[in-house]
């Protein structure tokens, strides 16, 4: 079997996750909208007992968490739902090119429905310069979505300050946390971020349970709902609750949240010899992406002269990919690496590798034996690499 690396894809649930909610499939399977019996209560309390734990996780109240079945729906609540309610205050959103397709493909979709779309470029390191934020907003901007944490290169957006110039200008400011809730500390209040969403998966929860975070004062955000049907989650996303899954969710937030330092220690140290170990052989590799303002488990590399796709096949005893999950499908190179400034074949030539709770060492030991390996055969059959090399010597 091969070792997995590839957790900005997907976690696995943690064991403990797991038995928390495995009562709520069997002898606790009550439905939480159920008032007229035990059943439903029991499975109401624990509904609420995981709201409180996101609540306090971002220093949210418990009446603006919104369940959903993940990060996907919640941007998708979260821009339809607040630019379909507001559309007599403007027509503008500001986003950033390198964001999940998540919030790209519903801004593409905005923009056929008439509304105005600025894509912000990204500096040389990954992340969103605020003052591109600052000067795009004009008359009519009423939404910016910037996320926190990227997924293909791990790179950290400077939220905080982009939340303050949000709150100055009067525009609501959604982020994508989809790669960094639970696992970085985030406080809505003092980043005035007004949503936010996250993914269990990411962070060794369940898959098919998310939440978006409404914030429902200074100022209350008001979203038009995009499920109808029963008026769950105070009208803005019906539909019966996946207990056991919300219950996963909670347990996964609780965990991550108490071993948080401990675990990003770790898995920075992991990180950091994966990185040494490959540079050390491969001096020419390329990191992309700030190591300042990064995940501390995600790595993101370009080898010149190897063809992403071929250098995944060579790795044989290791999982991890050649860009994001949802776009590794296409033979297109990645958008991010694009938008990073690499030509066509740099671009192809990129693999992501992210480090989670179950990897160990000796993962990382035969992760950098395993790429060293693979790169130098690939580019010992690669004639422009012989040519460049020729080229040095002589
Ligand atoms: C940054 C980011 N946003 C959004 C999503 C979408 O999450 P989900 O597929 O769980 O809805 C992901 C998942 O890959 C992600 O990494």
């Amino acid at each position: 079997m091969k070792v997995y690396l590839d957790n900005n894809a997907t976690t696995p649930v943690d064991p403990a996750v797991l038995k928390s909610m495995l009562p709520y499939f069997t002898e606790k399977f009550g439905n939480a909208a159920s008032r007229n019996h035990s059943f439903g209560w029991e499975a109401e309390e624990a509904v609420e007992d995981t709201r409180k734990i996101i609540a306090n996780e971002l220093n949210a109240k418990t009446r603006e968490i919104v369940f959903t079945s993940g990060a996907t729906e919640a941007l998708n609540l979260a821009i339809k739902g607040f630019c379909e309610r507001n559309a007599e205050l403007g027509n503008h959103i500001i986003t950033q090119v390198i964001e999940h397709k998540a919030v790209l493909d519903t801004c593409k979709e905005m923009e056929r429905r008439g509304w105005e779309v600025t894509y912000l470029p990204i500096n040389k390191d990954g992340s969103v310069n605020p003052d591109d934020v600052a000067s795009s907003i004009k008359k009519g901007t009423i939404l910016v979505a910037i996320m926190h944490a990227n997924n293909e290169i791990g790179v950290l957006n400077p939220i905080s300050e982009i939340g303050e110039i949000c709150k100055n200008r009067n525009v609501a400011f959604l982020v994508d946390a989809a790669q960094s809730f639970a696992k970085l500390p985030i406080d809505v209040q003092a980043s005035n971020i007004d949503m936010l969403a996250a993914s269990g998966h990411k962070m060794y929860g369940p898959k098919g349970i998310g939440f978006l975070y409404v914030r429902q004062r200074n100022p209350r955000i008001n979203l038009k709902s995009q499920i109808d049907g029963g008026g769950h989650e105070r009208g803005m996303r019906s539909g019966t609750l996946p207990v056991p899954l919300i219950v996963g969710l909670g347990r996964a937030i609780e965990i991550c949240s108490k071993n948080r330092s401990e675990e990003n220690r770790r898995l920075q140290q992991l990180r950091d010899k994966l990185l040494d170990g490959v540079l050390d052989v491969l001096p020419d590799t390329v990191v992309n992406g700030s190591m300042e303002h990064r995940l501390p488990n995600n790595i993101n590399f370009s080898f010149p002269y190897v063809e992403g796709e071929a250098l995944l096949m060579k790795l044989e005893g290791i999982a991890c990919s050649s860009g994001s999950a949802c776009t590794s499908a296409t033979l297109e190179p990645s958008y991010v690496m694009k938008a990073l400034g690499h030509s066509e074949e740099l671009a192809h030539s990129s693999i992501r590798i992210g480090l989670g709770r179950f990897n160990t060492e000796s993962d990382v030991e035969l992760a950098i034996q395993e790429i060293v390996k693979a790169v130098i055969s690939l580019r010992e059959k690669s004639p422009l690499w012989r040519m460049m090399k020729k080229h040095e010597i002589s």
